[in-house]
C-alpha cells in the first residue's frame, strides 16, 4: 500500500471509534432498527432478498448490516482493522449476519474468494482510491455474469468548490480533472464528530465523471443508468438544507449543481 493510503488508513482508524459514537451514525438507533440506506440505494439496488452482496468501503458495516435486513448475503470490506473489529461485533450483537473482511481495496482478491450478483458501493468512498481503473478491475473480478455495480457516491463538481467557507459564496478551490498526485489536508476531529481528538492528514482526489464511467466501461461493465442528483448524502457545504429524506440539499435561493451521482453497471 503506498504512503497516502497508508496515511488515509491510520486517519480511518482514528476516526473510527468517535464515529461509532456519534450522533450522524446513530448506532443504538441502527440496532432498534433505523433504516441506514438512502432512498437513492434502496431503488437503485433493488430486491437482495438471497442474493451476494459484496459491500466495498463498508467503514464499521451499518449499509452491511442493512442490507442483511433486506434479505441479503453480505459481504463487508474495508482496510481500517477497528472499523472490521467493530462491524462484526455490530453483526454479533444484532443477530444479522455477514463476512467482514479487512483489505485494502486494491488487494482484495489476494484476501477473498468467490463472486457476488451485487457489488455495492456509495458516499464517501472513490475520493479515497488514488486510481480507479484499478478500483473497476477489482468490482469486475468480484461480479457473477449479469451481476449488478450500484455505486451513489458525492459528485466531482460538488466537490470543486472550497467547503470550509459559511458565507454561501461557491468559490473555485480544486481542479475537476484526475491528479495522480493526492489533495493533502490536515485534519482536526472527524466528520462525524468535530470535537473528536484527532489529528491528522487526509489525502484525496477528485475523479471525472469520465473516469468513472470510462474506468467501468475499460473494465467490461455495460453501463444501465447514470444520475445526477440536486442533493447529497451529507452537508458539504455548511450552510446546506437537510430534507425529510434525510438527503441535503442546497437553500433555495442559491444556485442548484449536481450534487450527487448514482449508476448501475452490469456485469457481460
Ligand atoms: C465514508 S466511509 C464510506 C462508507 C459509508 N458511506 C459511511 O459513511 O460509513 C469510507 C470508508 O472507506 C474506507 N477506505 C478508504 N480507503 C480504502 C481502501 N484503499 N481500501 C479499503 N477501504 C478504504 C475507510 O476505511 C472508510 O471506512
Amino acid at each position: 500500500m503506498d504512503r497516502y493510503r497508508a496515511a488515509n488508513r491510520d486517519l480511518w482508524e482514528a476516526w473510527t471509534p468517535h464515529n461509532l459514537t456519534s450522533p450522524l451514525y446513530d448506532v443504538e438507533g441502527f440496532v432498534a432498527g433505523r433504516e441506514t440506506l438512502c432512498p437513492v440505494e434502496l431503488a437503485g439496488v433493488g430486491q437482495v432478498a438471497g442474493r451476494r452482496l459484496l459491500h466495498l468501503q463498508c467503514h464499521f458495516g451499518l449499509g452491511t448490516l442493512s442490507w442483511v435486513r433486506h434479505g441479503a448475503i453480505a459481504t463487508g470490506v474495508d482496510f481500517a482493522p477497528s472499523a472490521i473489529a467493530a462491524a462484526r461485533e455490530l453483526s454479533e450483537r444484532t443477530g444479522l449476519p455477514a463476512t467482514f473482511v479487512e483489505s485494502d481495496l486494491y488487494a482484495l482478491p489476494e484476501h477473498l474468494e468467490g463472486e457476488f450478483d451485487v457489488v455495492f458501493t456509495s458516499h464517501g468512498v472513490l475520493g479515497w482510491l488514488p486510481d480507479l481503473e484499478g478500483w473497476a478491475r477489482v468490482i469486475a473480478h468480484y461480479l457473477a455474469p449479469g451481476g449488478l455495480l450500484f455505486l451513489a457516491e458525492a459528485h466531482p463538481v460538488a466537490m470543486l468548490f472550497d467547503e470550509t467557507r459559511d458565507d454561501r459564496e461557491l468559490r473555485l478551490r480544486y481542479p475537476y480533472f484526475h491528479r495522480d498526485e493526492p489533495f493533502v489536508l490536515p485534519v482536526k476531529g472527524s466528520y462525524a464528530a468535530p470535537e473528536a481528538e484527532v489529528s491528522g492528514t487526509e489525502h484525496f482526489w477528485i475523479h471525472p465523471v469520465s473516469d468513472i464511467l470510462g474506468a467501468l466501461l475499460r473494465a467490461g461493465l455495460r453501463i444501465e443508468s447514470f444520475d445526477e442528483h440536486p442533493f447529497m448524502a451529507w452537508s458539504h457545504f455548511p450552510w446546506m438544507v437537510q430534507r425529510p429524506d434525510g438527503h441535503w440539499e442546497m437553500p433555495p435561493d442559491a444556485p442548484e449543481l449536481p450534487l450527487m451521482l448514482s449508476l448501475r453497471a452490469r456485469a457481460p
